[in-house]
């Protein structure tokens, strides 16, 4: 088999030679054929190497020294060249880092261990094995990180982000990886812990209501604005952003994982359990902005609507008995939250329900500062789940 591609390297070699030997050529002229020659013997070499299986490939033995720090080395550079600026958040926003974290514990953590714990033992055994958490900042820049976190790397565990659609998502865990790459006396040695812990559902763990709470809060209530409340969410509209989830046609790295293996039973369960839950609207954190807000009421209240398009609150009705099942309580959302999905329902980047074609509509005719305003707006908005009257109620809001 190896003869077939010998012998017409031999002979393109050979008629290589020939051209030279016929015409008197410059020394650098030969010099390049030399190197070119050179290439081509050293390409036939690694081919006959493969071929014959001369390496070995088991993942007891590990890579020779050279060779390891040759794969680092390709790696590192591969990253450097690949990587674009790209514009970032504030990446010590105490929200990003505690998001990042989050989720660093449940999907991040059975590979690359935590500041206080190393990896699952299967890990340990990969090859190349995942470095600590701890450690992942020291070579990279947050642009790097946030390329390696979105692309994954190629002959390595390290997986690509479940969606190419969602780079906010990544600078939540950029945002972590710097934290505690800066704050090194908050890393504590990683005591070695040999056995999966069934707390902590990582690769292969079973989802249940506990995995929701770990970001939802056990109340749903999201935890202090890191993570969109859902208590309080219709039951219906709850099934169908987790089948929408599911399908894709909602893309979130930090949603997929979770929703990507529900059965339809468990996810009508999960959708009656937090569809219970009632909402809290306290907001944590800095002052609202009160101009934003009267503002973003110019938008969001039919009675004071300034806009060609319909008030949000034609739909997003404040009194729960009054709204369709398929329009989702806006009252108490994290800002942050609440802008995210505009911009994916404007960018077009959300899909889902048959009426998100109108939410979509809506979107398009914001532009970023309404975008701000009216999350600000529907951010301080208390809930009244039960209360009667629907939209100039909210013109005073008193957050
Ligand atoms: C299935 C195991 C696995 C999971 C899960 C995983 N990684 Fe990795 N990761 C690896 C391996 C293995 C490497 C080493 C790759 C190499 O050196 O070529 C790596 C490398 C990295 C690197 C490059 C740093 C370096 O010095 O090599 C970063 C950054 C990183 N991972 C971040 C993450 C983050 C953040 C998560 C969670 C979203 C994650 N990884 C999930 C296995 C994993
Ligand atoms: C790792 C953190 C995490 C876990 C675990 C998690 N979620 Fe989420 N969830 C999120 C984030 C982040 C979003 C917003 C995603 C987006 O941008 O669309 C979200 C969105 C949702 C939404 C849509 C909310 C809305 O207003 O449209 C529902 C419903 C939901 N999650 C239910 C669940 C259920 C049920 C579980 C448990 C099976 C669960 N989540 C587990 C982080 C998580
Ligand atoms: C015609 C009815 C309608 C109007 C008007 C409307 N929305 Fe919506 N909105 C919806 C529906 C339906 C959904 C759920 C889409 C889905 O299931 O994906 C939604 C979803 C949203 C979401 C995502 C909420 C979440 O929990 O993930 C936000 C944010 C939102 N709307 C904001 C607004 C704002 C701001 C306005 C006013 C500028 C507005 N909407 C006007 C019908 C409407």
């Amino acid at each position: 088999m190896i003869e077939k591609y010998l012998l017409p390297a031999k002979v393109a070699l050979r008629s290589t030679l020939d051209v030279f030997r016929r015409r008197p050529v410059s020394a650098l002229v030969s010099t390049a054929a030399a190197i070119i020659a050179a290439g081509f013997i050293f390409l036939i070499g690694a081919i006959v190497v493969a071929w014959l299986g001369i390496y070995d490939v088991a993942a007891t033995k590990g890579h020779n020294e050279a060779f390891a720090w040759f794969l680092h080395f390709t790696m590192r550079n591969s990253v450097k060249s690949h990587a674009p600026p790209i514009p970032q958040p504030p990446l010590d926003d105490p929200a990003l880092i505690a998001k990042g974290e989050t989720y660093s514990e449940l999907r991040c953590a059975p590979c690359h261990g935590a500041t206080d714990r190393s990896a699952d033992l299967v890990a340990q055994h990969m090859l190349p094995a995942p470095p600590n958490i701890s450690t992942l900042k020291r070579e990279f820049s947050p642009d790097q990180l946030h390329w390696i976190i979105k692309h994954g790397i190629k002959m390595s565990a390290m997986p690509a982000w479940p969606t190419r659609k969602r780079d906010d998502e990544i600078w939540s865990l950029v945002a972590y990886l710097n934290h505690i790459g800066k704050n090194p006396s908050e890393t504590q040695t990683p005591t070695p812990k040999a056995t999966h812990d069934p707390e902590r559902p990582g690769i292969g763990g079973a989802v249940s209501a506990n995995t929701c709470f770990a970001c939802h809060g056990s109340d749903g209530n999201g935890r202090d604005g890191v993570f969109p409340k859902i208590a309080g969410l219709s039951a219906n509209y709850i099934q169908q952003s987790l089948k929408d989830y599911r399908a894709g046609t909602r893309p979130s790295g930090f949603m997929w994982p979770f929703a990507a293996s529900l059965s339809d039973e468990e996810i009508k369960d999960l959708a009656a359990h937090f569809a219970g839950m009632e909402r809290h609207s306290h907001q944590k954190g800095a002052e609202p902005d009160q101009k934003k807000i009267q503002q973003g009421a110019q938008i969001a209240e039919p009675a004071r609507n300034t806009r060609p398009t319909l008030a949000c609150q034609s739909c997003h009705v404040r009194d729960s008995s009054k709204r369709a099942l398929d329009v989702p309580d806006l009252a108490g959302q994290p800002a942050r939250y609440l802008s995210t999905q505009l911009k994916l329902f404007r960018s077009g980047t959300r899909r889902g329900t048959q009426k998100r074609k109108l939410m979509a509509h809506i979107a398009q005719k914001l532009t970023d500062a309404d975008i701000e305003n009216v999350s600000a707006y529907f951010a301080a908005l208390p809930t009244r789940s039960g209360e009667s009257g629907n939209g100039s109620a909210a013109s005073n809001v008193q957050p």
